[in-house]
């Protein structure tokens, strides 16, 4: 085996996060679709049209295909442990999508199976994968602006109205913007602080009774050495906050003037929650929808870093710097195709052993942080974080 062969990936799931991750499959050389598992006849069939490899009913199988090495699980969060323990067993690499798990249990559960059979897991993609946001934790490690001294994450959309399946409005399943966004958010926030929360103060808004999950929270989480961060989201938005991200949507493509109000539009057209989770798998994989190219990086709505000598505000294409005489702009390098740099991860990590930040320990601390938003919410108490751990880069790792 060469050091640059392809890693041969099976994917769990064939729904609308596998869609995020084509452009990636379809252009980067670094990894071969070889097999996937899916449900739907119709998504199996797409798949073997497209990537000819081979497909499975059933978890179980692909697992026990000898060619796959590492598998990119994207099926729903509450699935997510069962499907990671069978992969681990059967000694695959394992890429997953956020959140790691729904409980803190079955994250334990994922962590400690991958731990055990001496495999890489990798939580993602989440935001804190986007290039600018490396670019700002690059410049933090340099100490040219000294210490983080607070975080502002902010990010109005209208999650809640995209259509959903109905246990994704469902907390108990892992419904609502908490597990589904604030996983994004929390990730990139830890990344550029440290790692290392140390308490949460938060509260939630459930505020439409249709669709009786949290749409919104707002969250200061404090961290080891002082930094503070405030964190806030709301699904309910009708203000659109990629306006200050210069018009570019989360997944990098630039926003249609005419787009105003369409996810509230598509719902009031359907009855039912039957015909709402048929209406989203017309965004998956088989269904002819295909993902729209983008002209930037990926976003999760401005981030602004204040540290000792200067700010740091992402944008989709690189930082912008802001010290005390001058301000300046910092370019990513040039886009090579959307989620990059999520490849980039499972490559290292399978044929360099270089795992990224985002291992499954991150991915345990970070859905610590999910569950102590809602509990902090709940008793109005604020929630003491026990399982955080620090961001490594590779370089610290294997120096
Ligand atoms: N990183 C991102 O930007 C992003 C975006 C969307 C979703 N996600 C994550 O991806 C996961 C899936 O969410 P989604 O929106 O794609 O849901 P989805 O419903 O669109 O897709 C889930 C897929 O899993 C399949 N599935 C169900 N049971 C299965 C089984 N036993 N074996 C194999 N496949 C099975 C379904 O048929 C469906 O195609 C969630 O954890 C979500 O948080 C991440």
């Amino acid at each position: 085996m060469t050091s640059d062969a392809p890693v041969r990936l099976g994917v769990i799931g064939l729904g609308r996060a596998f869609m995020l991750m084509l452009d990636a499959f379809r252009s980067d050389p670094r990894v071969r679709l070889v097999a996937a598992c899916a449900p739907r006849a119709q998504s199996r069939e797409a798949f073997e049209k497209e990537f000819g490899g081979r497909t499975y009913a059933e978890v179980e199988a692909l697992c026990a295909d000898g060619e796959v090495e590492a598998v990119y699980i994207a099926t729903p969060h509450q699935m997510h442990a069962d499907h990671a323990v069978a992969a681990a067993r059967s000694g695959k690499h394992i890429l997953i999508d956020k959140p790691l798990a729904v409980s803190m249990e079955d994250g334990r559960r994922i962590v400690e199976a991958a731990e055990k059979a001496g495999v890489h897991l990798i939580v993602g993609p989440s935001h804190s994968f986007d290039t600018p946001v490396a670019q700002a934790r690059g410049l933090i490690e340099s100490s040219e602006l000294g210490r983080v001294c607070m975080i502002q994450a902010f990010n109005y959309t209208d999650f809640l109205y995209r259509p959903r399946r109905p246990e994704e409005l469902k907390t108990s399943e892992g419904g609502g913007v908490v597990f589904s966004q604030g996983a994004h958010q929390i990730d990139i926030v830890r990344l550029l602080a440290g790692g290392l929360g140390k308490r949460i103060v938060a509260l939630t808004g459930a505020w439409d009774p249709e669709r009786s999950t949290e749409g919104a929270y707002s969250a200061l989480m404090i961290f080891e050495g002082g930094c503070g961060a405030v964190l806030t989201y709301s699904g309910y938005a009708h203000f659109d906050s990629d306006i200050w991200m210069g018009g570019i949507g989360e997944l990098g493509q630039r926003k249609a003037a005419d787009a105003y109000g369409m996810a509230r539009k598509a719902l009031s057209r359907i009855s039912g929650s039957q015909e709402e989770a048929a209406l989203k798998t017309t965004r998956t994989y088989g269904s002819g929808a295909g993902p729209q190219t983008p002209e930037s990086y990926e976003h999760f709505g401005p981030v602004i870093v204040q540290c000792e000598r200067g700010d740091i505000r992402l944008t989709p294409a690189g930082i912008q710097i802001y010290g005390d005489f001058e301000q300046e702009f910092r370019f990513a390098p040039a886009l090579r195709h959307a989620r990059s740099e999520v490849v980039d991860a499972l490559f290292d990590a399978v044929r360099f052993d270089r795992p990224p930040v985002q291992t499954g320990r991150w991915g345990l601390a970070s859905l610590e942080v999910c569950h102590a938003i809602l509990r902090s919410a709940e008793t109005l108490q604020p929630v003491d974080l026990v399982e955080q751990v620090p961001t490594h880069s590779n370089k610290d790792r294997h120096n």
